[in-house]
């Protein structure tokens, strides 16, 4: 009998059971090598990667966007500490090879060059990680940005730029992701990165608030059309996350400045601030972010369609 450590496998005809998808016959295979066709599983012995406790997500394959940021590092950071491979995708090269540098040694981690607002862009990106490791089960949608301006002051323009990252990003993402795991028919599990502003929309932020709202609101519709097909999305919904380590948000680069001079605050001082607003008093960090994601990947529930608030406690922006 051959030994055949197995990545992925393509099901002639998937059994159903989310748990078990690999008793029937496997047409195609993805070692660690190459491609192999299969006529049947008789003459094999197949290993698959096993979860364990330490690495519950063991042989699993993640695919995170904007991951070159605070937020998409701390996450990505976080699947592989559970096992994952992870497929760190960016629009940004140089902050994504800096990334990829960042965790080696941590787990399997590839550098994809990925736009979200680009259609060729999603499709190649996926097909370049399903060619690489033959699947994908985890998708995290964290692509985002933001402009701080009162409405009166936000041009058509600026808002459209937003709203291409973030609606059309998230609705690019999510489709792509949704034909894929239904194609593969595993099930799967997808993580949309929205944010406290959902609940709680803060004046000079409209066009954030009103852009991710929508991105909140595509992850909920998806959650209801992707779930006869195994695959769940859940939502994430941090506040104040300012970097991972010294690699700071982009989006607080972005926003920062604005908020300081409102509130006659320093930078530090304004991460105070955003402590000693919520009830925990508490700093949010990129890992808690990535506990929350993992809590979802891990599925420790029953759950899709639901958001976990990762804010320390803000009474008005917590689906309670
Ligand atoms: N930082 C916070 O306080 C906070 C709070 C709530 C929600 N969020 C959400 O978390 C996510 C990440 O935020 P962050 O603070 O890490 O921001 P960040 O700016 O540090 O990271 C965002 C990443 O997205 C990438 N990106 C931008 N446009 C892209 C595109 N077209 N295609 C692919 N990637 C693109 C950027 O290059 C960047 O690496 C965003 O969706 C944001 O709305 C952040």
């Amino acid at each position: 009998m051959k030994e055949l450590l197995l990545r992925r496998a393509r099901l002639a005809s998937p059994s159903g059971n989310e748990d078990d998808p690999w008793r029937r016959v496997i047409l195609r295979a993805t070692t660690g090598k190459a491609d192999l066709e299969i006529a049947g599983v008789g003459a094999y012995e197949i290993f698959r990667p096993t979860p364990t406790p330490a690495a519950p997500l063991a042989g699993k394959i993640a695919i995170v966007t904007g991951a070159a940021g605070a937020i998409g590092a701390g996450i990505c950071r976080g699947l592989l500490e559970t096992g994952c491979h992870v497929a760190a995708t960016d629009v940004s090269p140089d902050n994504l090879c800096s990334l990829v540098e960042d965790l080696r040694g941590v787990g399997p981690t590839i550098g994809v060059p990925l736009d979200v607002t680009d259609p060729q862009s999603v499709a190649d990106g996926f097909a370049q990680v399903i060619k690489t490791w033959g699947g994908v089960d985890i998708v995290v949608v964290n692509a985002g940005i933001a402009i701080g301006a009162s409405l009166m002051e936000t041009s058509l323009e600026a808002f459209r730029k937003l709203e291409k990252v973030n609606v059309d990003g998230a609705l690019l993402t999510l489709t792509e992701a949704g034909r894929i795991l239904r194609e593969q028919n595993t099930g799967g599990d997808i993580i949309v990165i929205s944010t406290k502003n959902f609940f709680a929309p803060g004046a000079g932020f409209g066009a954030y608030c009103a852009t991710k709202s929508a991105c909140h609101q595509l992850a909920r519709i998806a959650s209801l059309e992707f779930a006869p097909f195994g695959v769940r999305v859940n939502m994430v919904a941090p506040d104040a996350v300012f970097s991972d380590g010294s690699r700071r948000s982009g989006l607080w680069a972005e926003v920062g400045p604005a908020r300081m001079k409102s509130r006659g605050l320093d930078e530090k001082g304004l991460e105070e601030y955003y402590r000693n607003r919520n009830l925990l008093k508490t700093r949010v960090t990129a890992k808690h972010v990535a506990n929350a994601v993992l809590f979802f990947a891990t599925r420790q529930t029953p759950t899709t369609g639901a958001t976990i608030p990762v804010d320390g406690g803000l009474p008005d922006s917590t689906p309670r």
